[in-house]
Formats: C-alpha cells, structure tokens, sequence
C-alpha cells in the first residue's frame, strides 16, 4: 500500500454543520482511515458516474474497506441533472430503504455532486453526505460549500437547496486521469479567486500556473488548497449568498451567456465559459473606467500563456450577437427585477459586487467584441 503523504485538513466553520475538507494524494485508496467515523456504521450509497465508475470505483471500494450497500452509476453528463435521474435515485435509495441515518457519497464531477447533494437534502427530509469529488472544478469549487442542484427546462440550477455535505475528501491523484481540457475548465475556477481577492494568489499562479495544469503534484495541491480556504472563508460568512459569496460568480454571467448560446451542447464547458467570462469582467470594468488597463492585460497574458479560453476564441465557435447573449445576461438567477447585478472589479484581488449596472452599457461592450 503506498504511502500516504500526510493530508491537508482545513475545516469549514458553519457551527453545527461544520466539516473537514481533507485533501492528500493517495486518499481514495485510505478512505477508511479518514471518513468520518461515524459514518462507517451507517448504510453507505455510492452515487458516481460510468466514467468514474470505471477508471476509480475499485479503488474507493478498497479504501472504504467495505462494499457499499448500494451503488447507483449515472450516464456522465450534464443531462443527468435532472428530475428523471433524481427520481431514480431517489426510488432506488427508498426501496433499498435508505433513511436519515444512512450516508449517500457523491463520487464524481459537480453534475454528480450537485445531484447527489440535493437528493440527500430531500431524501426523507434529509440525510447525510459526503463529497468525494474527481474533477479539479469540483475539488476547487462546486463540492464545497452546500450548493446543491438540480437543472430545469427554465434554465441551470433553479430546483435546488443550500445543504452541506458532512465532509470533502479531495485525493489530488484522480485527477491524473482527467483529460487536459477538464483540468483548464477547473483551473479557471482556481485562477478565480486570485482574481477575486487574493492578489498574491495571482501573483503565484502567474508562476506556478503551468505547473498546476501539468499536474505538477506540489502545485496542485497548493493551488486546490489555496482555493478551498478562499472558498470556505466566503462560505462561513455568507452561507446563503446574502452577499459576499455572490463574489464566487465572479466571470459568470458573461460564462452563462456563453454557455447558453452554445445550448450546453458540450462546446463550452463551464469552466471554459468562466475563464472567457471573468477576462470579460475585467474588460467591461476597464470600459467602465473601473479597472486599470493594465491588470486586464495581465489577465489576459497569464490566459493566453496557460492555453485558457480567451473571449475571442470561446465566441469563435458560436454563431451570435450583443442582443442574445445580453438577453441570456438578463435571466441570470443574480438579477433582481429589471435590474442587471454583476461582479465587476477594480483591478486583480478587487472584485466586487455591482448592483444596477444598466443594460446599454453591457450592450456597448458586447456589440464591441462580437458585433450587432
Ligand atoms: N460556485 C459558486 C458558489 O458556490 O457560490
């Protein structure tokens, strides 16, 4: 059994429903050391994807020591976020008789983590979870900090709850096996909270960013340990986004609107959406005359240096124009009313929240990079 280099514990505090957020190389093959332990008395579901079922189910069942009394494997994708699916995992738990006490572990990227998640916030009015997450974006962002999801036809995420898993255990080393356009989607999630408040954070990734990407095992686990402490220190402060954690959506709407043109067809991944959206961000604030030229040429370089998807090159492959993908910009779930709110910034670490922006301005920007 190899060994396992001593693991990085950082807790999300949130009172009662406070937890660990366990990151090591080598975890998942040592899961039983470091799952809570009193977990390991209850019924335990593995929720996971084929694609993940296939490359490290074998390894998780070993390192928990025990085979799950219940494995449900879904088709990887985006379409598995949805009321069919939860109700068949929801059907499969019940009949299985899964209640309160049992434990359901969410095994897989964030479209299994957020399914899982909301599935265990109404199984019988809620029973516990834990994220064991396999991609960079869910180990950075989406499997901490209890957002839990479902899609609708009205549009991504709109049937969900805030509900807190009871641990995260990151393993850096399944992350080996995640092709390299997964890993620059999850690194735009990494890069975004150097650019949200933590300016030295940039500074490093304007280093050590490369590295991260290659996987370079030491860089990695600063970058995805760096995030979760910036991650759960916004979360502990505003668990349900009354405020400062809507600083998370930082590049998101511009992201959403990219994304929704593309109808989710598997074109632009989220991340990829996000890394265009926040250079975006730093674009708009500039015309605004918020945010110096120089940080967004900065932004820019250190995008184009690691290979990210800039703007230009996420809007190459999708036909459309200022007017739709402003009106995707207005359904974002951060409006209120007719009113446009965005993440806007004054330079890299000084993003901020921006109430009232008015449509015409985002429209001049818009129609300035992709025409009328
Ligand atoms: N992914 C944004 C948030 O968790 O608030």
């Amino acid at each position: 059994m190899p060994n396992l280099v001593k693991p990085e514990i950082l807790n999300l505090d949130l009172g009662e429903r406070s937890y660990d957020i366990v990151t090591g190389a080598g975890l998942l093959g040592q899961l039983s050391q470091f799952l809570l332990p009193v977990i390991r008395a209850h019924r335990l579901a593995v929720i996971t994807d084929k694609t993940v079922a296939a490359l490290h189910m074998e390894t998780l069942v070993k390192g928990l020591e025990r085979e799950p009394d219940q494995t449900i494997i879904l088709e990887p994708g985006e379409a598995s976020k949805s009321f069919k699916t939860l109700q068949v995992v929801l059907d499969t738990l019940l009949a299985a008789g899964f209640s309160r006490t049992d434990t359901l572990i969410a095994f897989g990227g964030g479209v299994v983590g957020d399914l899982t998640g909301f599935a265990a916030a109404v199984l019988k009015r809620g029973c516990s979870f834990v994220q064991i997450p396999t991609t960079l974006l869910a180990q950075v962002d989406s499997s901490v900090g209890g957002k839990t999801a479902i899609n609708t036809l009205a549009g991504k995420n709109l049937v969900g709850a805030f509900y807190q898993p009871r641990q995260v255990l990151i393993d850096t080393d399944v992350l080996q096996t995640l092709e390299a356009r997964q890993m620059r989607a999850g690194y735009a999630e990494v890069l975004k909270y150097g650019l949200i408040d933590k300016s030295e954070f940039f500074d490093w990734l304007e280093i050590q960013g490369r590295d991260v990407i290659a996987l370079d095992a030491s860089a990695l686990t600063k970058a995805i340990t760096t995030s979760c402490a910036a991650k759960a220190g916004i979360v502990a402060r505003d668990e349900r986004e009354h405020g400062e954690r809507a600083l998370l959506n930082l590049g998101h709407t511009f992201a959403h609107a990219l994304e929704g043109v593309a109808g989710y067809d598997g074109r632009v991944l989220h991340g990829e959406a996000v890394s265009a959206g926040m250079l975006m961000a730093f674009e708009f604030s500039r015309e605004l005359g918020l945010c110096p030229g120089q940080d967004v040429h900065r932004v820019r370089a250190h995008l184009e240096r690691t290979a990210m998807p800039t703007p230009e090159r996420v809007l190459s492959g999708l036909k459309t124009d200022a007017k739709t993908l402003l009106e995707f910009m207005r359904r974002d779930k951060k409006n209120t009313g007719a009113d446009m709110n965005l993440i806007l910034t004054r330079g890299i670490g000084k993003s901020f929240i921006a109430p009232n922006v008015e449509p015409d301005r985002i429209y001049q920007y818009l129609e300035m990079i992709v025409g009328a």
